[in-house]
């Protein structure tokens, strides 16, 4: 069988060469890593539900006239989306205390930021991710100060949308990282969203009992890993049809390793 051109591998999504020019084809992936990659395993249907979940997103957003790679969902697995250049920078929008934060500042997970907080990160994993600031993102030219000023203000507007889209399901969205990506037209240049949002890279916190419903549910051994994920696509009213439920046979939850 032919096989598609695959122009990048990461931890949890695969970019093959597209039907057209300027174009991927993002396959997501059920892998899971934590730490770096330190922790790794497996979340049955977790691609399936992220890409879902991540399509739905990435519309929404578009609605509102936020700029995003996204231009289709081909299948189960694949979305098809426009090639960018992805600026090496992942931008976290934080809107209470939890994970690196309370550990960075001694502080207890769940208290409500006064405002929201954006930190950034160079995105290279051999680094494991440092946390940067904005001066070393112009300073090495991985952005411009012009492009900043548009990631810090689509990352804000993508926090206020998605804090009340996700409060209405019954959901607080805790923080997220973003990735941005760089599309030409012609000769413009625009910034626009990239990758993906999904539980993979969001934390969410179910809005009465603050439980957790996300990646750190695979962090931090939970358990129920893909039934949290299922209920989030649940919630938002796209869980896909044809996903096999967590029947008995999964009564000890999802096949995490490690
Ligand atoms: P942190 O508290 O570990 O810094 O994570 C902040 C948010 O960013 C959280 O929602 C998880 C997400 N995140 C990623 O998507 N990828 C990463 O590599 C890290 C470290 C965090």
């Amino acid at each position: 069988m032919a096989r598609r051109r695959r122009i990048y591998e990461g931890k949890a999504k695969v970019m093959y060469e597209g039907p057209e020019p300027g174009t991927l084809v993002q396959y997501f992936k059920d892998d899971a890593t934590a730490f770096n990659n330190q922790k790794k395993g497996t979340i049955t249907g977790k691609g399936v539900l992220n890409n879902r979940i991540s399509e739905y997103l990435m519309l929404r957003l578009a609605e509102i006239g936020i700029p995003t790679h996204f231009v289709r969902r081909l299948n189960m697995r694949e979305q098809l989306v426009r090639q960018v250049e992805i600026i090496p920078v992942e931008v976290v929008v934080r809107n209470i205390v939890a994970g690196s934060l309370a550990k960075r500042f001694g502080m207890e997970e769940g208290q409500a930021l006064p405002r929201s907080i954006i930190e950034y990160y160079y995105k290279k994993d051999e680094l494991g991710d440092p946390m940067i600031s904005e001066e070393h993102i112009t300073a090495f030219g991985w952005a411009t100060p012009q492009d900043l000023d548009d990631i810090l203000n689509l990352s804000l507007r993508i926090n206020d949308f998605l804090l009340g889209l996700f409060l209405g399901v019954g959901l607080k969205l805790v923080d997220f990282k973003l990735e941005f990506g760089r599309l030409w037209e012609n000769e413009e240049m625009r910034i626009v969203l990239a990758d993906e949002i999904s539980p993979d890279n969001c934390r969410l916190w179910d809005a009465k009992t603050n439980e957790k419903m996300d990646k750190d549910r695979f962090r931090r051994d939970l358990g129920n890993v893909a039934e949290a994920y299922q209920e989030v696509a649940r919630r938002l009213g796209i869980l896909p049809e044809g996903l096999p439920e967590a029947g008995p046979g999964d009564a000890t939850g999802p096949k995490t390793m490690q």
